[in-house]
């Protein structure tokens, strides 16, 4: 008796782990609330991004800083997209180039950017 409920809830437990795996994965990997490298940092959409942080910047701090590249980046998905940018930047002036961490969330519908951060590394 014991032996047969054991058995029908490896059954069940085998047959539920794969369904709630793919869900859970759908909804972490790529999903709500998840950090997802950037793959391609050339790519315009980053690329926009990263100048819109500088120019934020620039605006807020009087600084003048020049856009070279995006570094490196994640994206989460929170309300809206959520980049993390490591951007290389150099100051206005033939300054030299230094990196610069940007946090800045993209809300899609709304046609809406906002810099949440921004600091040299
Ligand atoms: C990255 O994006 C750029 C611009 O869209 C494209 O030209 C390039 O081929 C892409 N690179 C990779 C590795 O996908």
């Amino acid at each position: 008796m014991m032996m047969m409920m054991m058995k029908s809830l490896i059954c069940i437990s085998l047959i539920l782990l794969p369904l709630v795996s793919v869900v859970e994965g759908g909804r972490l990997g790529g999903g709500y609330g998840s950090q997802k490298p950037i793959k391609n940092l050339s790519d315009p959409n980053v690329v926009a991004i990263a100048k819109y942080a500088i120019g934020e910047h620039n605006k807020q701090s009087k600084e003048n800083l020049v856009f070279v590249k995006v570094v490196e980046g994640t994206t989460q998905v929170v309300s809206g997209t959520k980049y993390n940018l490591k951007i290389a930047g150099k100051s206005g002036g033939g300054g030299k180039i230094q990196n610069y961490e940007a946090v800045v969330v993209e809300k899609l519908w709304l046609h809406s950017k906002s810099l949440e951060s921004f600091k040299a590394v």
